[in-house]
């Protein structure tokens, strides 16, 4: 009877254990939830998985992959984008120039998690973070830049921050 019983409660844990996971499989989109509630735009990190996952339940380390990729991008792609305006820049050119360093030390720390990511050493990502963190905070916005209303790296700033905070919280659900 005893026995029965001890038997009875593992096989409803198995079940209750399975049904949990495979909700969590299914439910990706609620993942996806508790990570991006956890960045300052939640929206912007929404729309990096909405664009860029090729599968219906992806593991954490897809999440991954997908965050640090496009995190590489954006940082070489804003670095290209600084150095454009500054093509045009007039009194607004010093503030630039620092915005410019600030986006490479900031790209060599997204190009430093790709490559930790490839080499599987995850925990090493959470370490770029301060890194990031001190490039954004080279980047000074309170100046207007020529054919902008509003200076758009203030945006970029922010995507930047929430491209650190996605390594982050992923990173440390996948290690
Ligand atoms: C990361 O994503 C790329 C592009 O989708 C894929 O080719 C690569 O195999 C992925 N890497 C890992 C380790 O999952």
């Amino acid at each position: 009877m005893k026995m029965y019983r001890i038997l009875l409660i593992f096989l409803a844990t198995v079940l209750f254990c399975s049904v949990a996971e495979a909700l969590l499989d299914g439910n990706s989109e609620q993942t996806v939830n508790v990570i991006c509630k956890q960045t300052i735009d939640t929206t912007f990190c929404r729309s990096v998985f909405a664009k860029k996952l090729n599968t219906p339940s992806p593991s954490k380390k897809d999440l991954l992959n997908v965050t640090v990729a496009e995190a590489q991008r954006f940082s070489a792609n804003t670095y290209f984008f600084i150095s454009t305006l500054l093509r045009d820049a007039g009194d607004e050119k010093p503030r630039l120039q620092m915005c410019a360093e600030a986006y490479a030390i900031v790209n060599t720390a997204f190009t430093n998690a790709v490559s930790f990511f490839n080499q599987g050493i995850y925990n090493k990502i959470l370490k770029l973070k301060d890194d990031v963190s001190t490039g954004v905070s080279i980047c000074k916005t309170d100046f207007s830049v020529s054919g902008y209303k509003i200076n758009p790296m203030i945006k970029k700033n922010r995507e930047a921050l929430v491209f650190t905070a996605m390594e982050n919280i992923i990173g440390q659900m996948a290690s």
